[in-house]
């Protein structure tokens, strides 16, 4: 790469060493005798200046052309880089009609990008996420692979809609089976897998299971969901991270590897996460450094919580939904709960038992549920997670008052039955992480390819 051969030169304190690189043009400027290029190739933000002594060497570049460039480093007279590469040769790679490329100069509009997807990530900004992910997704599986959790794969087709909220996509093949595989004629055979399959919402039930042999796992997978909510939030295929452990019956123990995790991720260092801060909003900026601190974030409870909002709202009637006991947070009151009242991420526990899906351990008041919501500034929901309902006869209660069949979950309830011990989990939403990290006010810029309700483009 680009950068590698540069670091290479500069550690060994060489200079005027001839090398070749490969790049894409940034931009191209020609003067009488002299002109100017600067290349980049996406492994990091950083771009190399080209000078060329023969001005007529620069006449094939063109912005978005790729290139291949033999030539020596050389100290830099001009500021801004320490290096640049006197070229001798260039050979154009891909060419790149200035006059048709979608990707001009001037700033594009948020919107024009999106549908520009598969060419995006030639902008900065664009590519800066993609690197940002990569990091991210490095530091959660360091900080995993410290704490003895297994990386885990867990399936993409499932049986079942795990979070019970009808949010599934359904599945088919394209080609109906042939006939000599149909048993009869019941609908039944007409399934490829002899039962209706769905696209996975999570991967938690999956990891239970997994959990409760191995103690630790992790996984990071692709989720699906037919949400019809057009929001900065949602997305209709995410990506979830969803850790779930063995041997733990205590709500803080969650919160707390929650906390840890996500702080290791906010104090990595990255360029990319600095060039794609250079513009954005410093209040936030600042919000996110004293949520990196060692200073703790603070857990309140759901009645707690509701307390507050209804004091909040008596003084000055600011909220467009009353807040209400047995009523779920608006996006208002979470948002109010972690910019105004604690100014940084906040745990929300022990939400009352109808809010939640029918796996979360029901507490001994048996109005609530041993669970939390993170809820950060700017943004609102991050991670959801509990401990999970292990005792048998509680977990086929909330079946029954979720009118879930309990054939259907006849596996789940076997891991209660053999061997089954307390545990719990979470799942964090990586788009959202992303877009709180790096300022991005939108999921859809969070990811290269985004689907959403109406919108599916290459
Ligand atoms: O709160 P959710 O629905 O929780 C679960 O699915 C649990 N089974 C997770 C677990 O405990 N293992 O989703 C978890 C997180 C949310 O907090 C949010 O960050 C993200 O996933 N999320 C989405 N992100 C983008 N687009 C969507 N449509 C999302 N739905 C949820
Ligand atoms: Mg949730």
């Amino acid at each position: 790469g680009l950068v590698q051969s540069i670091r290479r030169v500069l550690s060994e304190q060489q200079t005027d060493v001839p090398v070749q690189v490969h790049g894409w043009v940034k931009s191209v400027r020609v003067q009488k005798r002299v002109a100017f290029a600067m290349i980049q190739d996406g492994t990091s933000t950083e771009s190399l200046q080209v000078v060329f002594q023969n001005p007529i060497l620069a006449h094939r570049l063109t912005n978005g052309a790729g290139v291949r460039l033999t030539g020596k480093l050389c100290a830099s007279p001009g500021s801004g880089q320490a290096v640049e590469l006197v070229a001798d040769t260039v050979d154009v790679l891909g060419e790149c009609d200035p006059a048709t490329y979608p990707i001009q100069k001037q700033s594009l509009t948020v919107e024009y990008l999106r549908d520009n997807a598969h060419l995006r990530t030639r902008t900065s900004a664009s590519a800066a996420v993609l690197r940002l992910r990569d990091q991210s997704q490095k530091a959660l599986s360091n900080y995993f692979s410290r704490h003895d959790f297994t990386y885990a794969h867990t399936p993409i087709i499932t049986s079942l809609d795990s979070e019970g909220a009808g949010e599934t996509f359904r599945i088919a093949p394209v080609k109906p089976l042939p006939s000599s595989l149909g048993h009869s004629s019941s609908a039944q055979s007409e399934e490829f897998f002899s039962q209706p399959a769905y696209l996975t919402v999570s991967s938690q039930l999956h990891l239970e299971a997994l959990a409760n042999s191995l103690s630790r796992v992790w996984t990071l997978s692709p989720c699906f969901r037919a949400e019809h909510s057009q929001t900065s939030r949602h997305l209709a295929e995410f990506w979830m991270l969803e850790a779930e452990w063995a041997f733990t019956d205590d709500l803080d123990d969650l919160c707390q590897v929650v906390e840890h995790l996500i702080k290791e991720v906010l104090r990595m260092d990255s360029p990319d996460r600095r060039l794609l801060w250079k513009e954005g909003n410093k209040q936030k900026q600042e919000l996110l450094n004293t949520a990196a601190s060692d200073k703790a974030w603070p857990r309140i409870t759901y009645t707690e919580a509701i307390q507050e909002l209804e004091k909040q709202n008596a003084a000055t009637g600011q909220f467009k939904f009353n807040p209400q006991w047995g009523k779920s947070l608006s996006s208002e009151h979470e948002r109010w709960l972690a910019e105004d009242l604690v100014r940084g991420p906040v745990f929300v526990t022990d939400y009352p038992v109808e809010l939640k899906p029918f796996y979360m351990r029901l507490n001994d008041d048996q109005k609530t549920v041993a669970c939390f919501d993170l809820l950060v500034p700017f943004l609102g929901e991050l991670v959801g997670g509990s401990l999970r309902e292990e005792r048998l006869h509680l977990l086929e209660q909330a079946l029954d008052r979720h009118s879930l069949s309990r054939d259907a979950y006849r596996w789940y309830l076997d891991l209660r039955q053999f061997g089954g011990v307390p545990h719990g989990g979470f799942g964090l939403g990586f788009e959202r992480l992303i877009s709180w990290l790096s300022g991005i006010e939108n999921v859809r810029e969070c990811i290269a390819m985004p689907r959403w309700a109406g919108r599916m483009l290459l």
